[in-house]
């Protein structure tokens, strides 16, 4: 079978040393060739993007040159978008209606960071020696490693390709083996933009080769890195192999906080939205579901009758809300999750059961575990369409239940009280809080967490400044001759 995917090295499309086959999870068909990079293409992609950081048709930029090449692929994406989303939702099932408004917004975040290219500046400092003056430069820190799972890669991929490529950094990106169809594709616009060889490189392949000989690689800077837990302990290992610095985004068991005075039919909408859209399949899925004892039969009733309406079908139909998870790997996972947490006196409220259709289908899965707040369900992230829901009774009580987990990265406050509003987003430890709202983003917003969630952020201004290096410079300005060597100036 000829492929359109093709990997992307040195400015070349090629084959790579074998293909693989990547699944429609819709239909559990094989429905594209895909490229393998092994050690050898691993390796040329790092040695072309070490040659494009010294190479002056990329390091002879200026900053706003940078940019203009920014803007210019955030133009080609957004043509592109209506492509790339069907090549997304046809590789991993992501439903079309998201894929498109989702990658459509993913120009924004070129053109922050196109916006943001040359406003880098250094500093002149007022040092304390009449014959000295000093000041810092900012540098590109290297060659980015750049690793992401499968779901929403071209997001995903742009908090750090735009701030790398904003700071001058030349980069390796690694597409998930479990549908690389949209960053593939995305390559070619990379192309057509016109940024120099090597600077941006686009392979895809497995996590025990391709992943771990690239981010060990002597070569690299820094790892940027976005997916599980476990995956992310290999990283940290690889990379003391290189020391790289490395930043990891990584998943969330985020609780969804629902106070009895707020509006209710609002926060029942954006539970739906926080853990049954994308299937569930999402960092910051609203997975805990803690609600206050005095409403949490009325509210969990109308949850499940607004679930009852949720469109399941085709990811390519726009009318599908629901889709089928990405591999069946995680179906299974969610199967044993499920099981063991009903074992454990979790009570179903609705789902529960793979559907007898083509494809990896698990339908919204509701189950409460009032009565067994650490059930396998309520501690472990699934990435899948199940809230477990938890009763508190008191503040300090939704506190220590929001807490209690080793992930920090987002969570959701519905309550009319601002004062409680204020005392919440203090107290729960998660590097989002979003109040009367949930799955808000934007290129201005940092992005991370805490613990398990991983550290460093994404998105904001600050992100680029992760990507460059400061240079201390020192100018001696007396012509006096330096009288005595044996003493530190
Ligand atoms: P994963 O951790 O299995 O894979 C992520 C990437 O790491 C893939 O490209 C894979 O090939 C690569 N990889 C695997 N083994 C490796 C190794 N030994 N060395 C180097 N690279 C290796 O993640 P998956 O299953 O694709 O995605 C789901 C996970 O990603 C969930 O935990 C989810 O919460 C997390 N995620 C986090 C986000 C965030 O921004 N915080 C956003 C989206 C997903
Ligand atoms: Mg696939």
């Amino acid at each position: 079978m000829t492929s359109p995917f093709q990997l992307y090295i040195n400015g070349q499309f090629e084959d790579g040393a074998a293909q693989f086959d990547s699944i429609n999870p819709a239909t559990g068909q094989v429905w594209a060739k895909m490229p393998e990079a092994r050690t050898n293409e691993v390796n040329r992609a790092v040695a072309a993007a070490s040659k494009a950081l010294q190479n002056e048709a990329w390091a002879g930029l200026t900053a706003s040159q940078r940019g203009k090449l920014l803007y210019k692929l955030a133009d080609l994406i957004e043509k592109a978008a209506p492509q790339l989303a069907q090549y997304e939702t046809n590789d991993t099932g992501k439903i079309i209606r998201e894929t498109s408004s989702q990658i459509a917004y993913v120009a924004e975040y070129y053109r922050y960071y196109a916006g943001i290219a040359d406003k880098l500046e250094g500093s002149y400092l007022p040092i304390d020696k009449p014959d000295m003056q000093a000041w810092t430069i900012r540098e590109p820190v290297g060659v980015i490693a750049a690793i992401v799972p499968w779901n929403s890669q071209l997001f995903l991929s742009a908090v750090k390709v735009g701030p790398a490529l904003a700071a001058g950094c030349s980069i390796v990106l690694k597409a998930s083996e479990e549908g690389p169809a949209p960053l593939l594709a995305f390559a070619r616009l990379v192309h057509e933009a016109g940024f120099p060889a090597g600077v941006v490189n686009v392979i895809t392949g497995f996590g025990p080769e391709c992943g771990a000989v690239l981010s060990s690689h002597p070569d690299v800077a820094h790892v940027a890195f976005t997916g599980g837990p476990e995956t992310a302990k290999h990283i940290v290992r690889n990379s003391a192999e290189n020391l790289a610095k490395v930043s990891l985004e990584l998943g969330g068991k985020s609780p969804f906080i629902v106070f009895a005075d707020a509006d209710l039919q609002s926060a029942v909408n954006a539970q739906v939205a926080a853990i049954f859209a994308a299937t569930g399949q999402s960092c910051v899925a609203g997975s805990r579901l803690l609600v206050e004892s005095t409403i949490k039969d009325e509210f969990v009733q109308r949850l499940v009758e607004r679930v009852q309406t949720i469109k399941i079908g085709l990811p390519d139909d726009h009318a599908t809300e629901f889709g089928p998870l990405c591999t069946l790997r995680q179906r299974q996972k969610i199967e044993q999750v499920v099981a063991s947490s009903l074992q454990q006196g979790a009570q179903l409220l609705i789902g529960g059961k793979s559907l007898e259709r083509e494809g990896y289908y698990y339908p919204p899965t509701i189950l409460d575990c009032s009565d067994v707040p650490q059930a396998d369900c309520v501690m472990t992230e699934l990435f899948g369409p199940v809230l477990s829901v938890v009763r508190f009774t008191t503040e300090f009580d939704a506190i220590q239940k929001a807490n209690n987990t080793p992930y920090g990265l987002a969570a959701g406050v519905f309550t009319n009280n601002f004062s409680r509003a204020q005392r919440m987003t203090k107290a729960v430890r998660s590097g989002i809080v979003w109040l009367n709202t949930y799955r808000a983003v934007s290129p201005l917003a940092p992005f991370g967490g805490h613990g398990l969630s991983g550290h460093g952020r994404e998105g904001g201004a600050d992100a680029v400044l992760d990507y460059t290096t400061t240079k201390t410079v020192w100018l001696r300005t007396s012509d006096e001759p330096i009288a005595d060597p044996f003493v530190m100036r």
